[in-house]
């Protein structure tokens, strides 16, 4: 089946793009100190240049003492650190393509090296990793202003250098996640409660506080997530009305887009229909909404942590669901980690060329 559903344009929020390819946030850990490197821009300009409509970067953290569990990971903060982000957004852009900075606060995550420790204390809504797990202390008052602000002047920095659009990270059980999952967020307060309405607050106020720093016609997406690393059968929404209660306000508070995060894009997220969480978010709040997961590929991502290898896959159910109006975008993780060209190939039909996902591609940069 041609692959020509992927490759019509599509536009929203002034944001115009050449197809409905997105490279999916990966994080890398090839930012010595916490500052991008050449090869980080060249790394991402090879595949602006290979026709990715849209390139999301990996998470790179917010201004809070703890925002990031490694020191390899990019800052979205400091002077020399958003001078590197610069120097990628202006590389992106000279290879002809556009990107947003995925925003992140890991929250209650252990450090990746037993030889670092972030800079201050771990934030999270009550003080746990996950459910029954005490990690740090419950964030304060202030904190949890200061987590907004951090969020909303990383977004107002993205525009200033350049940037086409802002993706705050709100899943995978890292901070914002945190705040939504009822096993680890026990406040009782603004940003807490019984309903995952109450507990979408927090989101709601970081978009409210990143949309007045990006101004109206800035796009803005949120990545979800139902399952969670420390759960992956944990749920947000177990009904369309969860969802419901838990997408509508974000969207109310500035959300233009849902980057939708599944292991496996096919599953359907309720009984009674083959809707994935793309679908559904599309189907319930109108707004723009990103699938991901094992596009293009035989295995999952989790497991290829693991070792396992993946092959090339067939994108007809893709297709089938994304002509059908199912979602707007795809975003493609491991396929274009390992080949700069996946899309370029899919595009002209080459699929004899494209390749296995290895899990020495996580090692390199290429
Ligand atoms: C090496 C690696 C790093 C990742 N880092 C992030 C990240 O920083 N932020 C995020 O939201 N997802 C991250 N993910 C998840 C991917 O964005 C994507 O959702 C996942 O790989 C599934 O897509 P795929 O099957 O096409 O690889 C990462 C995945 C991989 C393989």
């Amino acid at each position: 089946m041609p692959a020509d559903a992927l490759f019509q344009p599509f536009e929203f929020k002034g944001l115009k793009l050449p197809n409905r390819v997105v490279m999916a946030p990966m994080t890398r850990s090839k930012s010595p100190g916490g500052v991008a490197t050449e090869d980080v821009a060249a790394y991402y300009a090879r595949r602006a240049a290979a026709e990715v409509g849209l390139i999301v970067s990996e998470g790179t953290g917010v201004a809070r003492p703890a925002s990031l569990n490694d020191p390899d990971i990019p800052r979205f903060h400091g002077e020399a650190e958003l001078a590197a982000w610069k120097r990628v957004i202006d590389a992106v852009h000279a290879a002809g393509g556009l990107m947003a900075p995925q925003l992140w606060h890991v929250g209650a995550v252990r450090s990746r090296r037993q030889d670092w420790a972030p800079a201050g204390p771990y934030d999270s809504p009550s003080g746990l990793s996950s459910p029954g797990h005490k990690f740090g202390e419950g964030m304060s008052d202030a904190d949890v202003a200061d987590a907004i602000s951090a969020f909303a002047s990383a977004a107002a920095s993205a525009k200033q250098l350049g940037f086409d659009a802002v993706e705050l990270h709100g899943a995978h059980g890292y901070l914002i996640d945190q705040f939504f999952w009822e096993g680890t967020n026990e406040r009782r307060d603004l940003f807490g409660g019984p309903t995952v309405g109450d507990r979408a607050n927090f989101a709601a106020e970081i978009l409210k506080a990143v949309r007045a720093a990006v101004g109206p016609d800035f796009p803005v997406i949120i990545r979800l997530s139902q399952w969670k690393q420390q759960d992956f059968a944990a749920k947000i929404a177990p009904t369309p009305a969860d969802m419901e209660a838990w997408l509508a306000p974000l969207a109310a508070a500035g959300a233009d887009a849902f980057h939708c995060s599944q292991r496996r894009f096919w599953e359907p997220e309720f009984e009674g229909s083959d809707l994935n969480f793309a679908g559904w978010a599309k189907k319930l709040t109108g707004k723009v909404a990103i699938t991901v997961g094992s596009v293009g590929l035989s295995g999952e991502f989790i497991a290829a942590y693991g070792g396992e290898a993946s092959k090339p896959a067939s994108l007809d159910e893709l297709l089938r669901r994304l002509e059908r109006g199912d979602f707007d975008l795809v975003a493609v993780g491991r396929a274009l980690l390992q080949d700069p060209l996946w899309a370029r190939k899919v595009h002209e039909g080459r699929t004899g060329e494209l390749l296995d996902f290895e899990r020495s591609a996580m090692a390199t940069l290429y």
